[in-house]
């Protein structure tokens, strides 16, 4: 491993001013971002979905860092042959790979999931690095909730075996000379507020950080993806966004040492523009030991899916729609977003 290296990687993630696409929806996840616009879900046209977003010249090159590809984009190449991973490096980003399996139910865990995909890990990482990924996503999902025993959730074994898992991926991405973004996803779907949120997220993120250091993670040579501090999506009282920014910030600063490079958030079913507004208001806050930035997925493709719906002649629209909001959440990434941007563009 070469600590230097994957440490330059991990910094240039985070540049200020720039962000990650997460553009690696499984199958199962793109179909149903597709059958959101009546597009049907093809080979083909997951292609020139993607392929529409990494030529958005504007966009990639000014405001995205990197972009984490699904393993069938890895491979796939631009209708005019060029591999899409390519057209990555072209734009100035650096390519990226998601490499869980997804989830599986829990033993014992009622309602709980355990991300799984570290089986064989070790020659995938290989095949993806010869492709030209320089970092890899692997996502833990913790749910909050009330539980069917008595117990609740998360109960302790899942945040136990979901950091293992984060952290033994890590080191192997790291052995492969990738840098491992360590994501685990606190949902915001519950009927729990935003305090209930905050301490969830603090026992999974301590959780995380000592597995890391149990298996000899190198704390420079990674990024952290977390979740904000939020209410969920069902509680009836919604955190103001100075609110989820304090909280989310205080969060951070208890549990991540700075000796990460960077954090970059998920979005999570926010809205765009929440999305942005939260990451901004963060920023705004300032003094801060790391660069703290996006890593969207819906939050920087929903625009874009609605305006290209399936069609070529879509296409300028499309990128239109990305370039709009890869710039805001920029702007964000630096505390310098206003509410009265979206509206300039609209
Ligand atoms: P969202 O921003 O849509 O939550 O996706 C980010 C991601 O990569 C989740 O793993």
């Amino acid at each position: 491993m070469n600590l230097a290296d994957l440490n330059k990687v991990a910094r240039a993630m985070v540049t200020p001013g720039k962000g990650i696409l997460a553009a690696d929806e499984s199958s199962g996840t793109i179909k149903k971002r597709f059958d959101a616009i009546k597009v049907e879900s093809t080979e083909e046209n997951r292609r020139d979905y993607r392929e529409m977003l990494f030529r958005s010249q504007e966009a990639m090159s000014k405001y995205i860092s990197g972009v984490i590809l699904y393993d069938e984009t890895i491979w796939q190449n631009a209708k005019d042959g060029t591999p899409l991973v390519k057209l990555i490096e072209q734009a100035g980003a650096i390519p990226g790979i998601k490499v869980d399996e997804g989830t599986q139910p829990l033993p014992a865990c009622p309602g709980e999931l355990v991300t799984v995909g570290l089986d064989k890990l070790a020659e995938r990482l290989k095949k993806y690095y010869e492709r030209g990924a320089r970092f890899a996503k692997w996502r833990a999902v913790i749910d909050i909730g009330s539980g069917t025993d008595g117990r609740g959730i998360p109960s302790m074994t899942a945040i136990r075996v979901n950091a293992h898992a984060l952290a033994r991926y890590a080191a192997l991405c790291q052995a492969a000379q990738i840098v491992p973004i360590v994501e685990p996803e606190v949902l915001m779907d519950g009927d729990n507020d935003i305090d209930r949120c905050y301490d969830v997220t603090q026992r999974v993120l301590n959780k995380t950080f000592q597995e890391l250091r149990v298996q000899r993670v190198a704390l420079e040579g990674m990024i952290l993806k977390p979740n904000m501090a939020i209410s969920g999506k069902k509680c009836a009282k919604q955190a103001s966004v100075a609110e989820v920014a304090e909280k989310t910030v205080r969060l951070l600063k208890s549990c991540v040492p700075a000796a990460v490079p960077g954090i970059a958030f998920l979005s999570g079913g926010q809205s765009d523009e929440e999305a942005t507004a939260h990451l901004d208001a963060m920023n705004k806050i300032g003094n801060l030991p790391w660069p703290l930035t996006f890593s969207y997925g819906r939050a920087l493709q929903a625009a874009p899916q609605k305006a290209w719906s399936g069609k070529a002649g879509n296409v300028p629209a499309g990128q239109q729609a990305f370039s709009h909001r890869a710039r805001m959440n920029g702007l964000a990434s630096t505390g310098k977003w206003d509410a009265g941007l979206e509206k300039q563009a609209a």
